[in-house]
């Protein structure tokens, strides 16, 4: 089976290490739109726009899957995308919803999601989390994450004092934390470090590996090909992800 993997840069292949692990493809095409990141500043329509386009970049692949790691247009374009796409397209939301869902029972627990911007104002998150009952949830979005993880910060003080800009007023330590942006699994350790190690972290990748197999998706091949592509720099981006996927 085939998979196009779409992120609005390099973040998704937080997700496309999940998938690698998990053996579901042979082959994945990965877009970054490496171009025009970051999508969590910018408005829906821009965000419905662009994701189209991506569409169009993967149109000569015949993908039996398209999933997209991207939390900010999982949040805003998916019905768009699925009215013009021939395959399955899968998103990153439901998916986490789903593994806190399997994680998590007690529904009184206090749930931090952290997003872009555009994913925080949409309330997808919270929103689905309440219709299944977690009324204890709060949502910070932490876009900050977003250039520390392209630059590398992935540790150290700096870092450490950007976790504490945005999480120094929580007033309940949060039992498990919805890590709702494709960038922050890259942070995931100095993130669970900051709540003592006490926290549950969902992480997309992981839920969408969980969500596939959910569906019966079970293809395991020994090998997955992986090819890199994205809208600026091809080069630069394989560069970064072979970092990324080292880690
Ligand atoms: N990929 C985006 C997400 O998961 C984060 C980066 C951006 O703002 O485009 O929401």
């Amino acid at each position: 089976m085939r998979a196009g993997i779409f992120d609005s840069g390099i973040g998704g292949v937080s997700v496309l290490k999940s998938l690698m692990d998990s053996k579901i493809f042979a082959e994945m095409i990965y877009y970054g739109d490496t171009a025009r990141v970051p999508y969590g500043s910018k408005d829906k329509e821009t965000i419905i726009k662009y994701s189209l386009e991506a569409l169009e970049f993967f149109a000569p692949f015949e993908l039996d899957y398209l999933v997209v790691a991207c939390n900010t247009v999982s949040a805003y374009a998916l019905e768009s995308m699925r009215a013009k796409a021939s395959y399955p397209i899968i998103g990153v939301v439901d998916s986490g919803v789903l593994a806190l869902q399997n994680a998590l029972q007690d529904k009184d627990s206090p749930i931090l999601i952290i997003a872009t911007q555009a994913t925080t104002v949409s309330q997808v998150y919270p929103l689905a989390l309440n219709n299944l009952g977690y009324h204890n949830t709060t949502s910070i979005a932490t876009p900050l994450f977003v250039p520390f993880v392209e630059e590398g910060i992935l540790e150290g003080e700096f870092l450490h004092q950007c976790l504490h800009h945005y999480f120094k007023d929580l007033q309940t330590p949060p039992k498990a934390i919805i890590l709702g942006c494709t960038h922050y699994p890259f942070i995931a350790q100095e993130i669970k470090s900051y709540f003592k190690g006490e926290t549950l972290l969902i992480h997309s990748g992981e839920a969408i590996v969980e969500y596939l197999r959910s569906q019966g998706i079970y293809d395991i091949h020994h090998q997955t090909q992986v090819e890199f592509f994205s809208s600026e720099n091809s080069e630069k981006l394989k560069l970064i992800a072979q970092k990324l996927l080292a880690l």
